[in-house]
């Protein structure tokens, strides 16, 4: 449900940007009785699309409870977006039009990146994060007891990680499954996959790369592996 929402709402967002975008350069460009057809023609859909995302988000807000910073700036510009394009469209105004255009854009790529300045020169590759396959709990040789041994201490501290960061959608055992999170206890994907998702997110699921160190999101991706039964 949750999921389904996300994707109506990314939707719905997408086709009120294009549109915005395209009525901004009509009138940049002068072509005003072609800008006042489109507006007449698009009137309806364009409210119809307007309290869909209106809607679509307010619901998942709700759901998600997410508050952070970058969320509550996406909120407050879009609040500013809305006026700011009807006065600025009633006046032919220009500069009032492109300052709507821009900040819309610019709330798009805060939300999609969660960081108000796109997460600029923060990104790891995170195939390179990867190291824990190489060693398996039946590994008994000298350098697999103390990869093991470091391991477990590392799990322990997983464990209240995920405990404060993960258990509000997936719950302390991995099976809730909130805000269309997947029951962790009979998931499927490798140690590879879960890291990626665990770094980057997923629809509903925040990315944590930039909270988490990359050893605490390997732990967890272990840690998740841990709770399959
Ligand atoms: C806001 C809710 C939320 C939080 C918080 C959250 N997740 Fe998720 N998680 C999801 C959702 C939703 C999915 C399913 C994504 C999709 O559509 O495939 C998911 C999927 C996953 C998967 C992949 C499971 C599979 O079989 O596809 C893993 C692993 C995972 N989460 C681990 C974590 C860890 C570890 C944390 C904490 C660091 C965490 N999640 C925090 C919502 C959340």
């Amino acid at each position: 449900m949750a999921t389904g929402m996300l994707h109506l709402h990314i939707t719905v967002v997408m086709i009120f940007i294009f549109s915005m975008l395209f009525k901004n350069l009509l009138m940049l460009i002068g072509m005003n009785d072609a800008l006042a057809k489109f507006r007449a023609k698009t009137k309806v859909i364009e409210m119809i699309l307007g309290t869909l995302m209106l809607a679509t988000g307010g619901y998942l807000l709700y759901v998600t409870k997410n508050m952070e910073l970058y969320m509550v700036v996406k909120i407050i510009i879009l609040f500013a977006v809305i006026p700011l394009g009807i006065v600025g469209f009633n006046k032919q105004n220009k500069i009032l039009v492109t300052l709507a255009s821009v900040l819309l854009v610019y709330a798009y790529l805060i939300a999609k990146t969660q960081s108000l300045v796109f997460n600029f020169g923060k990104l790891q590759p995170v195939e390179s994060v990867i190291k824990f396959d190489g060693a398996s709990p039946t590994d008994t040789s000298a350098v697999g007891n103390i990869i093991n041994q470091n391991m477990g201490n590392v799990l322990a501290n997983a464990k209240p990680i995920f405990i404060e960061k993960c258990a509000v959608c997936h719950g302390e055992d991995g099976k809730m499954m909130a805000n269309g999170a997947k029951d962790l206890s009979k998931s499927e994907k490798t140690l590879v996959q879960r890291t990626h998702i665990i770094s980057e997110g997923k629809n509903l699921m925040p990315g944590f790369k930039y909270q988490l160190s990359e050893r605490d999101i390997q732990a967890l991706a272990v840690y998740t592996q841990m709770l399959k039964q």
